[in-house]
């Protein structure tokens, strides 16, 4: 039997950009009841909100200061309590994101923790003595690109960070900090939430020693992520995570696990694994390093993807996703450049609304939003900063470093939601707290919602298609032409009925009666096409980013 999870479409909700109901240009709570209906119409069953909980927004909220409160630029308990009821009103359930890895360095417990060497919170966080020469106790690099260690002055100690300074680790050793955190998801859980995305969950374990890495940049240090990852041990953690709080309770979690290999899934996501489902990176570009980033080819994405199908065939479940608040819109990420972006953006809806798993859409995905270009004034993300300086310290052009960020900053995705063609794109009736893409004249919700060819009723579309066919929902999945380099094409089957799924990620005209073997051919060419991006889909070939799907 399925649970409701496996059988609904999750959306991610970057709070700040989603919709402003009180003109102080960042989005707010009462902005997200407003527009319930948007996310009825794609028939939305867990909506995902990033941190709302007050915080310095160091990190746009995944810095922490108060669990048992919401942040007042977002509105107030109340204001949560009426979202969580005219959501459940439209079956809509809200997913927090919790942040565990570490807090604000403003929560009380670190203000406390820093104070003093010996008091009750003294062990909450990851204090360590410096070396004999005064510095850092090794030579981590944090996830953003600094040391991972900051001095305080008060301790005589340093503490340490896997992200920014201002992101105390707290130190999950210590049994009192592991009930504090199972406190906190218990308190949301009774409000009613229907689960958890746990932030930067692979992390919260820490190694006995804390060696030097082997230097990787200039900087001579070496990347926090290799040295801590998924830690022998981690697992022991979570699943007592699990047992304190969400069994029993009909909700689910889903941790943010980059570095957890396909192999291990099972004990990740398997009927006894910590969580429901976890969202890999491993069909994403590793963006941590821009300097020396390499974009995933749709080679990688196909392997992994279909490697994570195999591994949870008969044990596990897990979300599909292509866009979240990090990382680029995925009609840059999945595509050369320059390709037409709408057509690209039908083709990652089709692929992500015909797979197995849970699909999350991101806001502003269903429109087909796109990247736009930056320069550091306007940038708002500290990655991004931290990340084109990293790029000049490494010998890399200012050209090439513009380039760069254009590219990867995290507030590609981050600019605020495109509702109509009206000043600000209808999302604030103040300031924008970050730039608008210009071109929310034509890519907004207003405009698509009228338009039968528009990204958005494709995805409507398709959500209809996906939630009306068990096949979509609980087929088996198979991959079809797994070394072919432009075309992702797949086939799910349940008992007597079958899909296939054909893809052309490329901009160029495919013929499909030569790629496909002779069985194949006849099979396949002579099923129906059920769905196509295209208006005259062509028997022998694909269009360049075409997206279609046979039926039996
Ligand atoms: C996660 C979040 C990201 C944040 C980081 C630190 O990766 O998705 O936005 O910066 O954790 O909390």
């Amino acid at each position: 039997m399925s649970k409701w999870w496996q059988e609904t479409i999750a959306y991610e909700i970057y709070v700040n950009s989603f919709n402003d109901s009180n003109a102080d240009g960042y989005g707010d709570l009462k902005g997200i009841t407003q527009k319930l209906d948007h996310l009825a119409a794609l028939r939305v069953g867990a909506l995902w909100l990033t941190p709302v909980y007050p915080s310095p927004m160091v990190d746009n909220g995944y810095d922490i200061s108060d669990y048992y409160d919401i942040n007042p630029m977002y509105g107030t308990m109340s204001d949560m309590d009426e979202l969580i009821y005219e959501a459940s009103k439209r079956n809509i359930k809200i997913i927090m994101d919790l942040v565990t890895n570490h807090t604000s360095d403003q929560n009380q417990w670190f203000i406390k923790s820093r104070a003093s060497k010996t008091g009750p919170y003294a062990d909450y966080y990851i204090w360590r003595d410096p070396k004999e020469d005064g510095s850092a106790p090794n030579n981590w690099r944090s996830i953003f690109g600094e040391s991972a260690w900051e001095y305080c002055e008060e301790r005589g100690q340093y503490y340490l960070h896997t992200f920014a300074k201002e992101q105390p680790d707290l130190n999950w050793e210590n049994i009192t900090v592991r009930e504090e955190v199972y406190k906190v998801a218990n308190f949301w859980l009774d409000k009613g939430v229907g689960g958890f995305r746990l932030d930067a969950i692979p992390y919260i374990k820490k190694p006995s020693e804390f060696k030097d890495g082997i230097p990787d940049g200039v900087d001579g240090l070496s990347s926090i992520h290799k040295a801590i990852v998924n830690t022998h041990g981690i697992l022991d953690f979570l699943r007592e995570f699990k047992n304190r709080t969400v069994n029993g309770r009909d909700v689910f979690t889903v941790g943010e696990a980059n570095g957890v290999p396909a192999t291990e899934l099972n004990e990740w996501v398997g009927s006894h694994g910590a969580f429901d489902m976890i969202f890999s990176f491993e069909h994403t570009t590793d963006d941590d390093t821009w300097y020396r980033i390499n974009d995933i080819t749709l080679s990688e994405v196909k392997r992994a993807i279909s490697e994570a199908a195999i591994k949870t065939k008969d044990d596990g479940w897990y979300p599909i996703y292509f866009e979240n608040h990090d990382k680029m819109r995925c009609n840059s990420h999945y595509f050369p450049e320059n390709v037409d972006k709408k057509a690209a953006s039908k083709v990652i809806a089709t692929l992500l609304m015909t797979l197995r798993g849970t699909p999350f859409l991101y806001q502003g995905q269903e429109l087909g939003m796109t990247n736009t270009e930056w320069n550091l004034l306007e940038a708002n993300d500290l990655k991004t900063h931290l990340q084109y300086q990293k790029a000049l310290d490494n010998g890399i052009s200012i050209e090439n470093a513009q380039k760069l960020i254009n590219k990867y900053s995290r507030d590609n995705a981050r600019t605020p939601m495109q509702w109509n063609a009206t000043k600000n794109s209808g999302f604030t009736a103040g300031k924008p707290w970050l730039k608008i893409n210009p071109n929310y004249t034509e890519i907004n919700a207003e405009a698509e919602i009228k338009d039968p060819s528009s990204v958005l009723n494709t995805y409507i579309e398709l959500i209809n298609l996906r939630l009306g066919n068990p096949v979509f929902l609980s087929g088996d999945f198979e991959m079809l032409l797994p070394d072919d380099k432009d075309i992702f094409a797949f086939k799910r089957t349940l008992d007597e009925k079958a899909a296939i799924v054909v893809l052309n990620f490329s901009d160029k005209i495919q013929p499909l009666s030569t790629k496909l073997n002779s069985d194949m051919s006849n099979s396949l060419l002579n099923k129906k096409i059920g769905f196509s991006t295209h208006e005259n889909p062509n028997k022998d070939s694909l269009h360049p980013l075409e997206a279609r799907i046979y039926f039996d």
